[in-house]
């Protein structure tokens, strides 16, 4: 028996590695243990639950407000002795969270060898996303299997001296999480349920570049799209960070078409995705989400690591200025050819079997160091 050792954090994490370990978990001579930091807290144990994943190891890390050093520094106190613990013959991470960046590390100073789901995701901006273009970059400096999404994060890889035989092109997981839970949906409770003739635009953000201003004029061009549109319905669930909630619900509080909502459980999420017209976001996961569910989306940031959403035509940067926002809704909510024509895209992040592909190349490359 082979042990990969899976480390995980915040919900977007857990969602794009519970695909693969049902996967790896299906092959006879793997043993899978995941370890979980807890980066995330109630949003982790949220997928945890839906996806019916039990932690072998919890370190239970996350603090209120927390800051990037001090989430780094706590990680690289505690995974050592959980990498230590399971011996494992491969450490995977996934994406360019602190989580991700510090478990490779670690791995690295055990001279553990490291699988890197959803690798070569670049926009060649340090700053964007901030930290997150250099936690992947660091990942990729240490990995030795590169599972890359699409042909194109292929391309950043081996232009970055990435050794050919060490990149797959696997599809994102999170397409085979997204169909496996888009078949279990049961609609949405009452309280998220549109009134007729309404128009549901779903929206998120959390990223740390749109911190203070960014955050403060999507809320004005929320405000304005609701004060134009008396038929539009904003479903916003609000990430917990303090740095989103205060500002979201002092601006954005007491509007009668604007939903404030904790954040929802996958199921319920895919459920709005499904349920609205379009989508205002800075997730990198609901990017890739929303093409495969025909839904266009207005990406509030200047650079996206996903050029593949743009150039498929279901998403529009739109940065964070107010004008420049209401503007892209107002055409979503009225221009009916441009609707149709952002919502009838071919999927460009994967065909659901991204797991499978990984699992593939994992079991052939440790099974044959045992032969
Ligand atoms: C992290 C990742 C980001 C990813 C995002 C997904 C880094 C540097 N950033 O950012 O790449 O896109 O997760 O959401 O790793 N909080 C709670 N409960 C929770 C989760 C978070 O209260 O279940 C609050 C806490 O106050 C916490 C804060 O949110 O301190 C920030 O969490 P953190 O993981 O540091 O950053 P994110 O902005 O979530
Ligand atoms: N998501 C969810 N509940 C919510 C909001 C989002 O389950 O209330 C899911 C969403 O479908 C996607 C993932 O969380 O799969 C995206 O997470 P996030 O935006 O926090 O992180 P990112 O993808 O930007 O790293």
């Amino acid at each position: 028996m082979k042990t990969i050792l899976v480390i995980a954090g915040t919900r977007p994490e857990a969602i794009k590695v519970a695909p693969v370990i049902a996967e790896l978990r299906a092959r006879a001579m793997l043993n899978v243990r995941l370890c979980v930091t807890a980066q995330h807290r109630h949003m982790l144990d949220q997928v945890l639950d839906i996806f019916d994943l039990k932690a072998d190891t919890d370190l239970d890390l996350m603090t209120p407000g927390q800051s990037l050093p001090e989430l780094a520094s706590r990680l690289l106190d505690r995974l050592p002795a959980a990498v230590a613990t399971a011996k494992p013959s491969c450490v995977m991470v996934q994406g360019d969270t602190t989580t991700a960046f510090i478990g490779a590390l670690t791995a690295f100073y055990q001279q553990v060898p490291v699988a890197h789901i959803e690798a070569g995701l670049r926009t060649r901006d340090p700053y964007a996303p901030f930290p997150e273009e250099i936690n992947r970059r660091l990942v990729g400096q240490i990995a030795r299997w590169h599972f890359a999404p699409t042909e194109k994060a292929r391309q950043n890889l081996l232009r970055e001296g990435v050794p050919t035989k060490q990149v797959y092109v696997t599809g994102n997981t999170v397409i085979d999480a997204l169909l496996t839970t888009a078949q279990t949906v049961q609609g949405l409770p009452d309280e998220l349920q549109p009134q007729p003739g309404q128009q549901m635009i779903l929206v998120t953000g959390h990223r740390r570049e749109n911190f203070g201003p960014g955050i403060r004029n999507l809320c004005a061009a929320l405000k304005e799209i609701a004060g134009a549109f008396p038929n539009a319905r904003i479903i916003y669930p609000v990430h917990p960070n303090p740095n989103v909630r205060e500002p979201v619900s002092r601006l954005l509080s007491g509007i009668s078409n604007i939903q404030l909502i904790d954040p929802v459980d996958y199921p319920t999420f895919v459920a709005l995705m499904l349920e609205c017209r379009f989508i205002i976001t800075d997730s990198g996961g609901v990017q890739e989400e929303a093409p495969a569910l025909g839904k266009p989306v207005l990406v509030t940031r200047d650079a996206t690591e996903r050029p593949e959403a743009v150039e498929a035509g279901f998403a529009r940067l739109v940065g964070t200025n107010t004008d420049a926002i209401v503007r892209a809704a107002r055409q979503l909510l009225t221009d009916e050819r441009l609707y149709a024509r952002m919502s009838t895209v071919e999927n460009p992040f994967g065909d659901g079997r991204a797991a499978e592909r990984i699992a593939d190349v994992l079991e052939n490359d440790l099974l044959a160091e045992l032969h």
